[in-house]
């Protein structure tokens, strides 16, 4: 869910503007249930956010969250998550000392049988050359997102709209397209 009320364990908000790479991890793993708290994190994925999995299991998967992220971002992948489908998106993660790292993030539900058990979701390297045009495009839906204290999805809008050119001006149709297409 769009975790309001939900607490990181961390202060989000302190940033080196230092950027890290994926190195040699092909994919970051984690796994949560159905409410978003962490219940299986990769080894990859705790080296490079600088927790341990000990410090991730049990935390709200938003103690990954970095403060440059729009809301409208999490708005959509939720959107797609509780309706059963998977959502790809890119996102710029905080690391524990505040540096980030870029990845391009496949999220999915998590069945057994007819029944939701949780989610799962993998991370990937993006092309380096793509990410001054998404931390732009980020920005920009930062800008336009509308109060976050309001609880009406309807402040979404106008960046969902700044998405929907974004993803047409690159010759997509979708948005899991184009981030499928921004893979290293
Ligand atoms: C399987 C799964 C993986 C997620 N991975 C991330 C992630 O890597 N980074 C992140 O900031 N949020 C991730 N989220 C979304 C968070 O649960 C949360 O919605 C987001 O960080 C915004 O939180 P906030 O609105 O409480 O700030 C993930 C959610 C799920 C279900």
């Amino acid at each position: 869910m769009l975790s309001f009320g939900y607490t990181p364990p961390v202060d989000i908000t302190k940033v080196t503007g230092k950027v890290i790479g994926l190195g040699s991890h092909r994919a970051l793993q984690s796994k949560t249930d159905c409410e978003g708290i962490i219940t299986h994190a990769s080894r990859s994925l705790a080296e490079i956010s600088g927790f341990t999995v000990d410090e991730l299991i049990g935390q709200p998967h938003n103690i990954l969250r970095h403060p440059d992220m729009p809301d409208t971002v999490y708005y959509l992948m939720w959107q797609e998550i509780q309706a059963d489908k998977e959502f790809f998106g890119v996102v710029k993660n905080r690391c524990k000392n505040g540096d980030h790292y870029w990845v391009l993030t496949r999220v999915a539900p998590i069945m057994q049988g007819d029944e939701k058990v949780g989610y799962t979701s993998a991370r990937f390297t993006p092309r380096a050359e793509l990410i001054p045009e998404w931390e732009e495009l980020f920005e920009k839906m930062r800008e336009i997102e509308g109060d976050r204290n309001s609880s009406d999805p309807a402040r979404f809008k106008p960046a969902i709209e700044e998405v929907n050119r974004f993803v047409k001006r690159h010759g997509h149709s979708s948005l899991s397209q184009l981030v499928l297409s921004a893979r290293a």
